[in-house]
């Protein structure tokens, strides 16, 4: 990390270090970003919020030299620079780690922390020297256990964002971008990237972290810009004084005054009865109900098997033994098919890669399953019918698209997740099992997707959520199971389930 030495560790200075000057990006139909002026310091962890498609990512792919300008210039370390290409932005010293990885998983660590990086001027590479450097950094990251040959594609999530790092340290980035970087992480995971990332701040680094989760805006940050609609709303250069409420406000331009907006109602009968289920996942025999119009949580630390039980219920895995009894009938379901017909689905938590056709249009991606309750007369599609029912979600989840024949992987991530989550939404099912249900979702949409499930319940419906989110569980559902070690350790109910109770149930004891 030898850029540490141009800089005082630990001293914010008062000169920006990076800065954005009235920077314009279009898109056909999306003016993405508009006349943004925007700075930061070396040595501060500098936020961007903002709500989905409010042009974060996009700043970010201006910075790496990935999107072109329309207008604007940049200037680094005091001196004015045309954007041009990646080649360049690497030479200011500018990495982003972007929302989705961009590693090669089928190259070994080694190459993927290497590639690119060979000093192009030398005649000869020299690879050992490279190599070694590979694995003082792989040590410095804390992943001195991975071994460099290992294959990308072998490691979790987390780690290959520890590789993506590794890449902008190798490279001397003076600029580190992070994108939605903890949104696939275990909390192990997330405390390790919080570590890493005061430590490059402290190493006099400007960090960029773009987040849609307050408490790390908090936590971790020292200054706090929000973008709405493709512009610089305001930078906040200190944390001090400010509330959480007011960021709110910010962000979706009008004030929200309860994100999760609970709403009590009566529950019906059992619709759901699992008894002693036992399968992948689960280390002990698990039975829980769920009624009509409830709204039931699974709370748990990653691995605690709360996705690994959902599929055994809605008919991904078989079961080994146990018994569940849905709406009327008994028995397992053969697939995910069977499942669904039954009136029971299950929205993926890993909703992109389980679930985009990216180059298909957003009413396509939207209605590609419920195409069956739309057909005219049975047999042919029912353009019309698909686009009032895109048209509907766009409105009510605020999608941010120029149309809904807009292809989807134009999108931002966030309103690329809001459409698959419309398309389990159009469903016509009884229960609903949606895995991490706001991942990567603004605030004011999240709100949005809760009412959606409210509604959900006053129909008659019942949902079951999976969530990570402590203050989301402990805010929306009627009843929580919490798991632990493939496990179901206790269920609580709301007026019992503070985060507190909730934590200490998940945590290993
Ligand atoms: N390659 C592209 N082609 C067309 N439109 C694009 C492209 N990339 C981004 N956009 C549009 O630019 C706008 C800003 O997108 P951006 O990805 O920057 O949002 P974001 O703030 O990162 O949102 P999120 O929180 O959902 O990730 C969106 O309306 C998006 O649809
Ligand atoms: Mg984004």
């Amino acid at each position: 990390m030898s850029s540490a030495s141009t800089a005082t560790a630990g001293v914010v200075e008062t000169d920006p270090w990076l800065v954005v000057e009235n920077v314009t990006v279009e898109f056909p139909g999306v003016r993405a970003l508009d006349g943004v002026n925007f700075s930061a310091r070396a040595g501060e962890v500098h936020a961007l919020m903002g709500e989905n498609g409010a042009g974060k990512s996009t700043l970010l792919k201006v910075l790496s030299g990935v999107n072109r300008v329309t207008d604007g210039a940049l200037w680094v370390g005091g001196e004015r620079h045309v954007f041009s290409n990646a080649r360049e932005a690497l030479r200011l010293g500018i990495a982003i780690i972007y929302q989705e990885l961009t590693l090669s998983p089928n190259l070994s660590v080694a190459e993927n922390l290497l590639l690119g990086q060979l000093p192009q001027h030398y005649g000869i590479v020299d690879r050992k020297r490279l190599r070694e450097r590979a694995l003082a950094i792989l040590e410095e990251l804390g992943e001195g256990s991975v071994h460099p040959a290992t294959k990308v594609r072998d490691l979790s999530i987390g780690q290959q964002q520890m590789i993506e790092i590794g890449r902008a340290l190798l490279r001397d980035a003076r600029i580190i971008a992070f994108d939605e970087p903890t949104s696939s992480l275990s909390v192990q995971e997330t405390r390790q990237l919080k570590r890493i990332v005061k430590r490059l701040r402290d190493e006099g680094r400007v960090v960029l972290y773009v987040t849609h989760r307050m408490e790390e805006v908090f936590e971790m940050c020292d200054a706090v810009t929000v973008f709405r609609d493709g512009r610089h709303i305001c930078t906040h250069d200190t944390m001090a004084g400010l509330t959480q409420d007011q960021l709110v406000s910010e962000m979706v331009g009008r004030d929200i005054e309860d994100v999760y907006g609970y709403r009590a109602r009566d529950t019906g009968e059992v619709i759901l009865k699992v008894d002693a289920l036992e399968g992948h996942g689960l280390k002990a025999p698990v039975s829980f109900e769920v009624r009509r119009g409830e709204v039931f949580g699974f709370f748990g630390l990653v691995g605690a098997g709360r996705s690994e039980l959902m599929r055994l219920i809605c008919g991904v895995e078989r079961p080994k033994g146990g018994e569940i009894h849905f709406n009327g009938r008994t028995g397992r379901f053969n697939s995910p098919g069977d499942a669904i017909r039954a009136g029971i689905a299950m929205c993926p938590e890993d909703r992109k890669s389980q679930g985009i056709f990216p180059v298909a249009s957003v009413t396509d991606n939207l209605n590609i399953s419920c195409r069956r309750f739309f057909k005219r007369m049975g047999l042919w599609r029912h353009p019309k019918r698909e686009l009032e029912n895109t048209r509907d979600y766009i409105d009510k989840l605020r999608i941010r698209t120029p149309g809904p024949r807009t292809r989807i992987s134009t999108l931002s991530g966030g309103n690329q997740q809001k459409v698959i989550l419309a398309r389990w939404l159009s469903e016509q099912i009884e229960l609903f099992v949606m895995d991490e249900p706001t991942r990567g979702i603004d605030v004011g949409a999240r709100r949005d997707i809760y009412n959606l499930l409210y509604d959900l319940a006053d129909q008659g419906k019942a949902v079951v959520v999976i969530s990570s989110d402590l203050t989301e569980v402990s805010a929306i559902c009627d009843r929580i199971g919490v798991m632990r070690n493939g496990a179901l350790v206790d269920i609580v109910d709301r007026s019992a389930a503070t985060p507190e109770r909730l934590l200490g149930l998940a945590l290993p004891a």
